[in-house]
């Protein structure tokens, strides 16, 4: 695989990052993850606009302008034949030097990292037609969830969690609310009315979430943002998932309780229709 780091394209087994990188030692970083079906980027616009917003509440300088990052996606995705699968942006405050608790001179250029996956048939995924099983972990993560760190220990702890009681990912709460799964926004489907936690610092402001939305309210269907308990979700008729990499991902059971039918529900498979359908 090629892949991309501060301005060259390497084979990755040469590319480098120091030991000193700030990402590396305290994850004082950002990313991005753009999904590819049959050659393009999807949403790309909207994850290089997080981006800017991620870099900008950690007093990150944007090292390249979208055109910039648009260029590498492109050369990566050619250099390495991706026909479907992702792109992976990372971005760190860089190498100071030395490890120190304090922010390094502005000056200090940041690191960029990427890189690509392969995944063909992504848009098929069989799990689409089984749907996946979660379970509710307690939500400990950090309070500005809003901002896209490479800080990812927790939702990969809840990860092995939820693996190891059978199921494909997990639902973590606070207060006695989902704010989300470990890498995707949660929703459930009741009496028609799509429902999915309002945007704040508790929640990453995902951009398949945005379009979703959009598609949702041309399709005329409701919407009401507002947070909902796991109880509440094991009685709804639907519960579905979005994510760059998942797109829209019925879910089917929660804590081991079935929800409508056990089966994916028609609001999830029309809501990953229409949004595959317009990202081809
Ligand atoms: N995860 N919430 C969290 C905590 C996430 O990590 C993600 C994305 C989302 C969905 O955001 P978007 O629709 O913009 O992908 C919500 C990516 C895909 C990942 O970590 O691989």
């Amino acid at each position: 695989r090629t892949v991309y780091v501060n301005g060259e394209y390497l084979p990755e087994d040469r590319a480098t990052i120091s030991v000193f990188d700030r990402g590396f030692l305290m994850a004082d970083g950002v990313y991005e993850v753009v999904s590819v079906l049959g050659g393009k980027l999807i949403d790309f616009d909207g994850h290089m606009a997080r981006l800017q917003r991620s870099l900008s509440e950690l007093a990150i300088a944007n090292p390249l302008s979208e055109a910039g990052y648009l260029d590498a996606h492109r050369r990566l995705l050619a250099e390495n034949a991706i026909t479907d699968g992702l792109v992976y942006l990372q971005v760190t405050r860089g190498n100071p030097g030395d490890r120190d608790f304090a922010y390094p001179s502005a000056d200090t250029p940041p690191t960029v990292v990427m890189f690509t996956q392969s995944k063909p048939g992504l848009a098929d995924a069989p799990a689409a037609r089984t749907g996946w099983k979660v379970v509710s972990v307690e939500d400990l993560r950090w309070g500005r969830r809003d901002i896209k760190t490479v800080q990812l220990l927790y939702p990969s702890m809840a990860k092995m969690e939820a693996k190891a009681r059978g199921a494909d990912d997990a639902w973590l709460v606070e207060d006695g609310r989902v704010t989300e799964g470990t890498s995707n926004n949660a929703y459930i489907v009741k009496g028609g009315t799509i429902i999915t936690r309002e945007l704040g610092h508790d929640i990453l402001h995902g951009i398949t979430r945005a379009a979703v939305l959009r598609l949702a309210a041309e399709a005329q269907m409701k919407v009401e943002e507002r947070s909902f308990t796991i109880a509440e979700a094991q009685a709804a008729d639907e519960a579905f998932i979005t994510s760059a990499s998942a797109f829209v991902m019925p879910v089917v059971q929660i804590d081991g309780a079935a929800i409508g039918t056990g089966t994916p529900g028609p609001v999830a498979a029309r809501l990953r229709e229409i949004y595959l359908e317009e990202s081809r």
